[in-house]
């Protein structure tokens, strides 16, 4: 258990062995060994003698009281089950697990994913304590033909919290990938688990960048940006936590009621590739066209030799031709 530990070094000043042990009821011996696992999990702590410890620069760890105080009040109710974690394999790995256990609107959180998970196979960077990392299970009852603009409807959400946080010019490439100047701000991963043509659960994962270290930069392997680079200085993560769900969940609420089409407005509105040509990758073949927008249950419409054409499936990419 190194909770306390952290929450207690979380302040970026000196503390004693001696005075850590004191304050969490164990050993100095004990203290040194939560130090190490500590530096194992890839947070740098600076020991020196005489003085003791500290991580250097402190930690905005997540706090969830805090983070409730901050929920408007039609949205704290719907949110039944909270699950922080510090460090986990994944925050929709263990949504996925226990989607049947926790159920409708059971948010899990964590500081750190030893294995997050991206779109299409891909790893999602997630340093400790830097980053957010969540993931919501939200049910719906209409099968998943009916949820293929969702994870659009998420991105629109999730650009809505952000200008709440005072964050500008954040576009949308299609599905999902939120995008600041051309470069990955976050990214959403949905999932689902139950009956196709009915009743089933959605598990929708988020991942945001906020003060991306420089060692866990080195394994992202496209163009990337996170808020701190945005703003100048990084934002409160539980802040920013609360403003993106005080707007997922009215829109996850809508989107059940209205589906896709009630977000199509907004989307094209910060689609990144609006007018241009782009190019997607089928998997089996490659399409041009110009990028007309979504048509309303989310499709990409592009324009090819005058002709649109609708492409469905959330293995498309799209990228600059
Ligand atoms: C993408 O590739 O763009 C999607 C990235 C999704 C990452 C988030 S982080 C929280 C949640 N848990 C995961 O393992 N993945 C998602």
């Amino acid at each position: 258990m190194i909770e306390p530990l952290l929450s207690v070094l979380a302040d970026g000043k000196f503390h004693s062995g001696q005075a850590l042990g004191e304050a969490l009821g164990v050993s100095r011996s004990a203290i040194w060994k939560q130090i190490k696992a500590i530096e194992e999990s890839g947070i740098e702590v600076f020991s020196v003698k005489g003085r003791g410890y500290r991580i250097p620069g402190g930690l905005d760890l997540l706090d969830q009281a805090m983070i409730e105080a901050m929920l408007t009040p039609s949205v704290r109710p719907h949110l039944q089950h909270i699950d922080s974690s510090l460090i986990i394999p994944s925050t929709n790995a263990k949504a996925m697990e226990a989607v049947y256990r926790d159920g409708h609107g059971s948010l899990y959180l964590a500081e750190r994913q030893t294995a997050g998970r991206g779109r299409r196979g891909r790893d999602w960077a997630s340093p400790f304590a830097s980053n957010i990392y969540f993931s919501l299970t939200w049910q719906f009852n209409h099968g998943a033909a009916a949820l293929e603009g969702l994870s659009l409807a998420v991105g629109v959400a999730l650009i809505r919290g952000l200008k709440r946080m005072g964050v500008d010019e954040v576009a949308v490439k299609w599905p999902n990938d939120l995008l600041w100047r051309g470069r990955k701000l976050a990214g959403v991963l949905l999932e689902m688990s139950g009956d196709a043509a009915g009743e089933c659960y959605v598990v929708i994962g988020v991942g945001l960048n906020v003060n991306m270290p420089e060692i866990a930069a080195e394994m992202i392997d496209q163009p990337w940006v996170d808020l701190r680079q945005v703003l100048g200085e990084a934002p409160s993560r539980n802040e920013l936590m609360a403003a993106l769900l005080n707007e997922l969940v009215p829109v996850l609420q809508q989107f059940a009621d209205e589906g896709f089409a009630a977000f199509q407005q907004e989307w094209q509105a910060v689609n990144a590739h609006h007018n241009q040509v782009v190019n997607l990758n089928l998997g089996n073949r490659q399409a041009l066209g110009v990028c007309r927008g979504v048509d309303k249950n989310g499709a990409l419409l592009l324009e090819e030799e005058g002709q649109l054409q609708a492409y469905h499936g959330g293995e498309v990419s799209v990228r600059l031709a």
